[in-house]
């Protein structure tokens, strides 16, 4: 038992290290290749070339940044101790994501009837959780569509839904969304797979509940639930 533990000791420090280790090296060659852009020498085909280049290191910069922050949320380096207003939260959410609504001309209703104040949470990782669901939320809807953010108590549960009215998901395939690098069928749209892995490890860290539904072509709820918190 020790040993395994180790390992997965091991492990965890291992990635934390590694995707550190990571940023630099990839902040130092961005600035190179800014300065390569900009020198009159470099041909057209050349300067296309280098803009490819910095594409492919923004995406390994997006993620090695994604698996540090599951990385810190693993090794417990977030305190558990603010107090978070939802009301306040949604509304910096859709202030940052606001823009990107327009692009398919999408309506987002926030609709919190608790007017609640959550205990003993952190506000950034929550502030990234319902951002990577709202994130999803827009990424896989359709034009014209909406997402409503709503609230209820059920037994000792706070709920907050992220529902969306968007392409759904596979029944077979909801167990694996959560996993690391897990994208499903649409492959048009996916990213890296990485935003569930952190809504994941986020709510396993604040002792979340969260649970999905889900009907093709019609949309998708996220359900995240705050015990002790009614
Ligand atoms: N609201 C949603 N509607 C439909 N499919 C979804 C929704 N949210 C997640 N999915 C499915 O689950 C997969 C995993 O989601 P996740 O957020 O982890 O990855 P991603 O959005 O593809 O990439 P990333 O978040 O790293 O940019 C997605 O690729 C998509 O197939
Ligand atoms: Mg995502």
């Amino acid at each position: 038992m020790d040993q395994i533990n180790e390992a997965f000791e091991k492990e965890r420090e291992f990635t934390a290290n590694a995707s550190h280790e990571f940023m630099t090296p990839i902040s130092i060659l961005q600035n190179k290749m800014e300065n390569l852009l900009t020198e009159e020498s470099a041909s057209e085909t050349v300067q296309e070339h280098i803009v490819d280049m910095m594409k492919t290191l923004e995406r390994l910069k997006k993620i090695s940044r994604s698996l540090l922050l599951i990385s810190r949320i693993e090794n417990e380096q977030f305190s558990k101790h603010e107090q978070v207003v939802p009301e306040k939260l949604f509304d910096e959410i859709v202030e940052e994501i606001g823009h990107r609504l327009e692009e398919k001309n999408i309506r987002i209703d926030v609709d919190l009837k608790h007017h609640k104040t959550l205990d003993r949470m952190n506000h950034d990782l929550l502030f990234q959780l319902f951002y990577n669901l709202i994130n999803n939320a827009i990424k896989f809807n359709k034009e014209n569509g909406y997402i409503q953010i709503t609230d209820s108590i059920e037994g000792n549960l706070y709920l907050i839904a992220v529902t969306d009215s968007g392409q759904g998901i596979k029944a077979e395939e909801i167990p694996q969304i959560f996993d690391r690098f897990k994208k499903t069928g649409h492959a048009e749209n996916a990213g890296y797979g990485l935003g569930l892995a952190i809504v994941k490890s986020i709510g396993s860290y604040l002792k979340l509940t969260i649970k999905v539904s889900s009907t093709e072509q019609e949309g998708t709820s996220f359900v995240i639930g705050f015990n002790n918190n009614i």
